[in-house]
């Protein structure tokens, strides 16, 4: 166990600057780890490990398996810090080929549900008979949906004893499912779109039109050519700027691999020519330099349970960084969220140009 904490203790969070006291790993990375070391040997499936704790930590691992961006890029560069051999993450477990090296999978409890039911499913399919999944936990991010899901596809479920407010879900599978009983993705029609928009498990309102995106969809100009979605979920933003920029260029970037595949599925059901996507944190600009004319910006307010202004922030930076000098960030944020006067401190000017009783929608310059 000295050698575990030693690695853990190593690790960084990506983006680093974020509140020090957040830790890249908690104790139900610990409590797997701990138990894993029972059933070294055994070949393990990692999904949605956050750091790197359980990628660098356990024996014999067949595959690490990521929807998000930043856990991709944070346990890459913590393979390079570590000086660790790194085998490629891979983005979707439809990736995954070596199912039969596979006796244990350690799936991380991730915020959206319909993300692990989705997951479970799968796995359901393709594991063979006996296979152990373990669902490591903090017990106040622990939904009755854990067991329920994973009763429903595996069969019998048990937890492991709580320590420093951490659990194990277990579930053994007892018969593998013929066929895959799942509803993902989505295929939902939107109110003023023609064709209905397919979305898969880990998108942000997969199953309708969120209200705050229902009135920015209201309130996109025209007139631009290069333009970016900044956290594009399904591309819904995307596709209607491009309903009235029709020779512009459309390109979304966001944080969930699912969330890019949406958005090119939907866009290319729309239009003939292919968008530009960048699976990414915000708009990091240590990977890129492409600048736009117009940048259209519906921020998220969590990074999985981590609440806060702080991607709203980082993206609001970032597109100051990719405009070209006297392009527009339009952002749409809860009124309360005052985003207006972050956008002034970074752009030196900001004017609500739209709003309703929940949203505001705010026009920025860069001169
Ligand atoms: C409020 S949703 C908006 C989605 C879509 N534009 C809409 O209006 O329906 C915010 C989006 O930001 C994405 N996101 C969260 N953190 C991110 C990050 N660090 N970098 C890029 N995108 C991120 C989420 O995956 C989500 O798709």
């Amino acid at each position: 166990m000295d050698k575990i904490f030693e690695d853990l203790s190593k690790l960084e969070r990506y983006p680093k600057d974020q509140d020090v006291n957040l830790r890249p790993y908690d104790a139900a990375d610990e409590l797997v780890l701990e138990y894993l070391l029972q059933h070294r040997g055994a070949g393990v499936l990692i999904i949605e490990d956050r750091f790197g704790a359980l990628t660098f930590n356990i024996d014999n691992v067949v595959d690490v398996v990521t929807d998000s961006f930043i856990s991709f890029h944070g346990i890459t560069k913590n393979a390079k810090n570590l000086g660790r051999e790194l085998r490629p993450i891979k983005k979707s477990l439809e990736d995954v080929k070596e199912w039969d090296k596979i006796d244990i999978v350690v799936f991380k409890v991730p915020k959206n549900m319909s993300y692990f039911e989705d997951v479970i499913n799968f796995l359901a399919t393709k594991l063979t008979e006996g296979t152990e999944v373990i669902c490591p936990a903090m017990i106040k991010h622990l939904p009755k949906t854990v067991f329920e899901v994973l009763e429903s596809n595996f069969g019998k479920t048990w937890t492991s004893l709580a320590k420093k407010k951490a659990r194990l879900v277990f579930g053994k599978l007892e018969k593998n499912s013929v066929s895959r009983l799942t509803k993902y993705p989505l295929v939902v029609n939107f109110d003023g779109f023609v064709k209905p928009f397919t979305n898969y498990s880990n998108v942000f309102s997969r199953s309708k039109l969120d209200i705050g995106t229902r009135f920015f969809l209201e309130n996109i100009p025209t007139g631009y050519r290069r333009i970016l979605d900044l956290g594009c979920g399904n591309g819904v933003v995307g596709i209607k700027a491009k309903l009235v920029n029709p020779e512009a260029d459309i390109s979304f970037a966001d944080e969930s691999a699912m969330a890019i595949r949406s958005a090119k599925v939907n866009f290319e059901n729309y239009f003939a020519d292919e968008p530009i996507t960048f699976w990414t944190n915000c708009f990091d600009s240590e990977f890129h330099d492409e600048k736009f004319d117009l940048i259209l910006c519906n921020p998220p307010f969590h990074q999985q349970t981590i609440v806060g202004d702080f991607i709203a922030l980082q993206m609001f930076n970032d597109a100051f960084q990719s405009l070209e000098r006297g392009g527009l960030l339009r952002v749409i944020g809860n009124r309360h969220l005052n985003y207006h006067i972050k956008l002034k401190q970074i752009f030196g000017d900001s004017k609500t140009i739209a709003s309703n009783s929940k949203f505001v929608i705010i026009d920025c310059h860069k001169r």
